[in-house]
């Protein structure tokens, strides 16, 4: 595995947790709640939240019940979530490159946590381990931007001033990805990072899923689990088995 990959760098920083400190966990608890109760997910079930982050998703879930096993690839992420880990919820790093080893209820892929390699084989593979991570019944569901929207809405220059740090964000979409460039000083120091996220559209996300024999069961365009519209919807969630 290469260690210079944007996404093992960036998201292992302090800075990004600084830049996305304000994302909205209501609206995170709030689809939780939804979806869980949408799919009728008994309380004794296992449930995958790869990758977790800092474990906002899976302490909530593990509050509402549920056995989680939050996993990332993140080392810093995964020492911060520790501290909330008890008898039913467990924290690891995880690469979900690597076959996932245990058979789990539900595995959810949220907030934007896909479509970051270059090659169409490495996401597809992704999607077959996780088919293979998922007991006989098990369901998958998978939260992804809508990218339609993200190029219709592109906002091309902006500047964020958080924790005393400013950041300058320049977002492009190019060769296939939608690209954000993130520099700013901070600690005496210059620093650059560009996310890249593939443009994958709702079409592309079903091959994708075909070809790593996933079934979609549903297709959301938001956290209020509203039908998908590829104009209107903030999301694009979709639940496969
Ligand atoms: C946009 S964040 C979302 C995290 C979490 N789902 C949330 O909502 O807070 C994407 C996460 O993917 C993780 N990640 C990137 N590549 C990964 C990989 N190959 N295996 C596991 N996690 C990975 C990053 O470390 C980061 O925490």
């Amino acid at each position: 595995m290469k260690t210079t990959d944007w996404f093992t760098s960036w998201f292992d920083t302090a800075y990004y947790h600084i830049l996305y400190k304000h994302r909205n966990d209501e609206d995170a608890q709030f689809f939780m709640r939804n979806i869980t109760s949408f799919l009728n997910l008994p309380e004794s079930n296992h449930i995958a939240d790869l990758p977790c982050g800092k474990g906002r998703h899976s302490v909530y879930l593990n509050s509402l019940g549920y056995k989680v096993t939050g996993g990332d690839l993140s080392k810093n992420s995964i020492d911060y979530a520790k501290q909330f880990e008890n008898e039913s919820l467990d924290f690891e790093v995880w690469d979900m490159r690597n076959p996932i080893q245990n058979k789990y209820d539900a595995i959810f892929n949220l907030f934007t946590s896909f479509g970051y390699f270059d090659d169409d084989n490495e996401d597809i593979t992704i999607l077959k381990s996780i088919k293979n991570g998922l007991k006989s019944n098990g369901v998958f569901v998978m939260d992804f931007l809508n990218v339609e929207k993200v190029k219709n809405s592109l906002v091309k220059q902006e500047t964020k001033t958080i924790d005393g740090i400013e950041f300058q964000i320049e977002r492009e979409i190019k060769d296939g990805f939608i690209l954000k460039h993130i520099s700013f000083i901070a600690d005496n120091k210059q620093h650059s990072y560009t996310e890249q996220v593939k443009f994958l559209t709702l079409e592309k996300m079903q091959s994708y899923f075909e070809k790593a024999g996933l079934r979609i069961k549903h297709i959301f365009g938001d956290y209020s689990l509203n039908e998908f519209n590829t104009n209107t919807s903030d999301r694009l969630i979709l639940v496969a088995k």
